[in-house]
C-alpha cells in the first residue's frame, strides 16, 4: 500500500527519495511523486502508474535541494491520475499522506465555503489545505499540523513541507506506520524501513498521536497536547541483501527459495529436543497461565488467516483447547464471544493490517491476553501486543506471501509446543515434533530442488483458466493458501474444498477446462481420499496430485505427480505447500503477469 519517505540533511534529497520509493514498490501503488524545497518554493512532480515514468520526467527535469518527500500512491479516494498522486499542494504547504481522512467531506465543505478550491479528488488535498489555513494563525509549521489533525477523523502517516520553512519537515502519525531514521547530517522518514537500509541502522518507531519535528540531524517528539515525548532510539538490522532479488528473475521466486534457511531463522534457539518442547522467550506469560488458558483466538487476514486455520489443528492437537480463528474484517466489526482466559493470537507479516490491528484493539478492550505473530519488527501489532513471536523470516517484498506463511505455521507450532507440553502433550510426542523441524529445511530443500518438473507441469496447465484445490485434515488449509496463491499471482480463478465435499456440489464443475490440484500425500486419510480421485479421471479433470515419494499408483491417474518427502504430520502440510507456491509462480510466468506486483493488490493493508 502507500509509502512514504522524506529527507532533510545536507545532501541532495532527489536521489535518497526515489531510491527510497523504489525500495518501497513492492508494496504496490499505482502513482507516484516526489516534492522537493529550493529557495523559497517547492517543486512537484508526480506521475500515474510506475516510478520508472516518475524518474524518466525527473530525468529531464531534476529537482534540486536538500528537504524532500516523496510518496506511492495505492488510490482510495480518486483515480490513479497524475493529479490525485501524492504530494499534494496548498501554497506554500506540501504534504504527502497515508491512511483515510474520514472526515474529508465535511472538512471540504468548510474549506470551500472559506474560498478554497481543489483540484483532485482526494482527501490528501483536503488536508493539505487545512494545515494551509491554520498556518495563518499558528507561527510553528508543527503548531499549524497540530491545530489541523485535531480537526482530523480518521488515519494518518503525514509528512509536511512548509516553503517558508525549508529546515524542518514535519511528520505525524495515527494508524499507519512511520519511522525517523537518524544520522549525525540528516533525518529519514519512512513508512517502511526498506527505504532507509544502507542509509542509517538507527531509527525512531513513532507511536501514534505523535508529531516529529525534523531537521537535519536532530528531531524532537510531541504528542497531541503538544507535550514534548522521548523515544528510544532502536537499531535495526537489515541488509541490503535482504531486498534484492540476488539474481533470481522475481522476488517470488527468491522468496520461495529460501525457505530452508528462513525455517532455520524461525526455528533457531527456540527448540529443545531434549524435553520435546520450544523455548520463546517473548511470550511474557507467567507458566502458571498455561494452566488456566481455556481457549485461543486467533485473528489474521488472508494468507495469514490461512495460516491460522491450520496453526488450529495443531494447537488444539497440541495442547487439548478449542482454537477458534476469524478473519479480522469480520471479528472487528461482530460480538464475539470471547470467554475468560481465552489466548488472543494476532497473526501478520506486516505487523501493519489495520482489520487485524483494530481486532487486537478489540481484544485487548475485552482484557484477554494476546499474542503477535509478526515478522516485521517494530511494527505496530508488534509494539501492541502483550508477548509474542517474531518470524524472523526476512523482509518479504513480493505482494504474494510465501516464506512468511510457512513461518506463520511454525511459530504456532512453536506456541501450541510449548503450551501444549506445559499442558498434556507427552514428551514422546513433543520430540518427535521437534525432531519432524529440525529436518524440515533440508526436506523443503529437496521439495525445491524439484523446480524444473513442476516449471514443466506449470506450462502444461497454464492456459487452463478455472482450479480447485482439494485437501483434507491439515491439507484442506494449505488446498486454500495454494488456491489464493494461483489467484493473485496468475490471475487465476481458483477455489478450494475438502476433498470429501467434492460430491456435495464442486464436482459439478469438474471437465476436461477444470484444473484440479489434489494433496494426496500418505496421511491418515490417504484411503478416503482415493474415491474422490477417481471422480475426477472419471469426469476428465485436469490432474495435478501432489503424493509421498515412492507412490507410483498416482502416476495412473495424471503424469503431473510432484512428490514429497514421508513426514511428521506437523510437517507435512508445509512440504505440501511448496509445489502449490512455485506451481502458482511459474503459471504466474507463464500468463505473463505481473509477478511480484500482481495488478490490485497491496503489501500490506493499512486502510479498511
Ligand atoms: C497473500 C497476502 C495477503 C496477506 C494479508 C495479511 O499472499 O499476502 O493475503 O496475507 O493481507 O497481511 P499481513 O500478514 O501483513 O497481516
Amino acid at each position: 500500500m502507500c509509502g512514504i519517505i522524506g529527507y532533510i540533511g545536507k545532501d541532495q534529497a532527489l536521489p535518497v527519495l526515489i531510491n527510497g520509493l523504489r525500495r518501497m514498490e513492492y508494496r504496490g501503488y499505482d502513482s507516484a511523486g516526489v516534492a522537493v524545497i529550493n529557495d523559497g518554493t517547492t517543486a512537484v512532480t508526480k506521475r500515474s502508474g510506475k516510478i520508472a515514468n516518475l524518474a524518466t520526467a525527473l530525468d529531464t527535469r531534476p529537482l534540486t535541494g536538500h528537504t524532500g518527500i516523496g510518496h506511492t500512491r495505492w488510490a482510495t479516494h480518486g483515480a490513479p491520475t497524475e493529479l490525485n498522486a501524492h504530494p499534494h499542494q496548498a501554497g506554500h504547504v506540501t504534504i504527502v499522506h497515508n491512511g483515510i481522512i474520514e472526515n474529508y467531506v465535511a472538512l471540504k465543505a468548510t474549506l470551500t465555503a472559506a474560498g478554497a478550491t481543489f483540484a483532485s479528488d482526494t482527501d490528501t488535498e483536503v488536508l493539505a489545505r487545512l494545515i494551509e489555513s491554520e498556518t495563518k494563525t499558528h507561527k510553528s509549521l508543527e503548531a499549524a499540523v497540530l491545530a489541523a489533525l485535531l480537526q482530523v477523523e480518521g488515519t494518518f502517516g503525514l509528512v509536511v513541507l512548509d516553503d517558508r520553512h525549508p529546515d524542518t519537515v514535519v511528520a505525524a502519525r495515527r494508524g499507519s506506520p512511520l519511522l525517523l531514521g537518524l544520522t549525525p547530517e540528516a533525518t529519514y522518514i519512512a513508512s517502511d524501513a526498506t527505504a532507509i537500509i544502507g542509509y542509517t541502522d538507527r531509527v525512531v518507531y513513532l507511536d501514534d498521536d505523535e508529531i516529529a519535528v525534523c531537521r537535519p540531524g536532530s528531531y524532537a517528539v510531541i504528542d497531541f497536547e503538544a507535550k514534548a515525548k522521548e523515544h528510544e532510539e532502536v537499531e535495526i538490522k537489515l541488509e541490503l541483501a535482504a531486498i534484492e532479488k540476488s539474481g533470481y528473475d522475481h522476488f517470488l521466486l527468491k522468496e520461495i527459495m529460501e525457505q530452508p534457511r528462513t525455517i532455520a531463522d524461525t526455528l533457531r534457539g527456540r527448540l529443545d529436543l531434549e524435553n520435546g518442547t520450544s523455548h520463546l522467550g517473548g511470550l511474557n506469560l507467567p507458566p502458571d497461565y498455561y494452566q488456566t488458558i481455556s481457549r485461543f483466538l486467533t485473528v489474521a487476514c488472508g494468507t495469514a488467516y490461512y495460516s491460522g486455520l491450520l496453526g488450529k489443528l495443531f494447537i488444539e492437537r497440541m495442547t487439548g483447547l478449542p482454537v477458534d480463528v476469524e478473519v479480522a474484517s469480520e471479528f472487528r466489526y461482530r460480538n464475539p464471544v470471547v470467554v475468560t482466559n481465552t489466548l488472543g493470537m494476532v497473526v501478520s507479516q506486516s505487523g501493519e493490517t489495520a482489520d487485524t490491528l483494530a481486532s487486537l484493539r478489540e481484544m485487548k478492550r475485552r482484557g484477554i491476553s494476546t499474542l503477535g505473530l509478526v515478522n516485521v519488527v517494530g511494527s505496530s501489532v508488534a509494539r501492541e501486543v502483550d508477548g509474542g513471536v517474531y518470524l524472523h523470516a526476512g523482509p518479504e517484498i513480493s505482494v504474494a506471501s510465501t516464506k512468511a506463511y510457512t513461518s506463520q505455521v511454525l511459530a504456532q507450532i512453536l506456541v501450541g509446543l510449548q503450551i501444549g507440553r506445559a499442558r498434556s502433550l507427552s514428551i514422546t510426542e513433543g520430540k518427535a515434533i521437534v525432531q519432524a523441524l529440525q529436518d524440515l529445511p533440508a526436506q523443503v530443500q529437496s521439495v525445491l530442488d524439484q523446480r524444473d518438473k513442476i516449471k514443466a507441469i506449470a506450462k502444461k496447465l497454464a492456459h487452463l483458466n478455472s482450479a480447485m484445490y482439494l485437501g483434507r485434515d491439515t491439507l484442506f488449509p494449505v488446498a486454500l493458501e495454494g488456491a489464493l496463491k494461483l489467484k493473485e499471482c496468475a490471475y487465476v480463478h481458483a477455489e478450494a474444498y475438502p476433498a470429501g465435499e467434492l460430491k456435495h456440489g464442486p464436482i459439478a464443475l469438474v471437465d476436461d477446462n477444470l484444473l484440479v490440484v489434489f494433496l494426496h500425500p500418505k496421511t491418515a486419510l490417504y484411503d478416503k481420499s482415493q474415491s474422490s480421485l477417481e471422480q475426477i479421471r472419471a469426469r476428465g479433470g485436469q490432474l495435478m496430485i501432489v503424493g509421498t515419494e515412492g507412490d507410483q499408483s498416482l502416476t495412473d491417474f495424471t503424469d503431473n505427480v510432484i512428490y514429497i518427502p514421508e513426514a511428521n504430520p506437523y510437517t507435512l502440510p508445509l512440504l505440501a505447500n511448496i509445489p502449490l507456491q512455485l506451481f502458482a509462480y511459474y503459471v504466474a510466468c507463464e500468463r505473463g503477469t505481473d509477478v511480484d506486483q500482481p495488478r490490485n493488490l497491496a503489501k500490506s493493508v493499512t486502510v479498511e
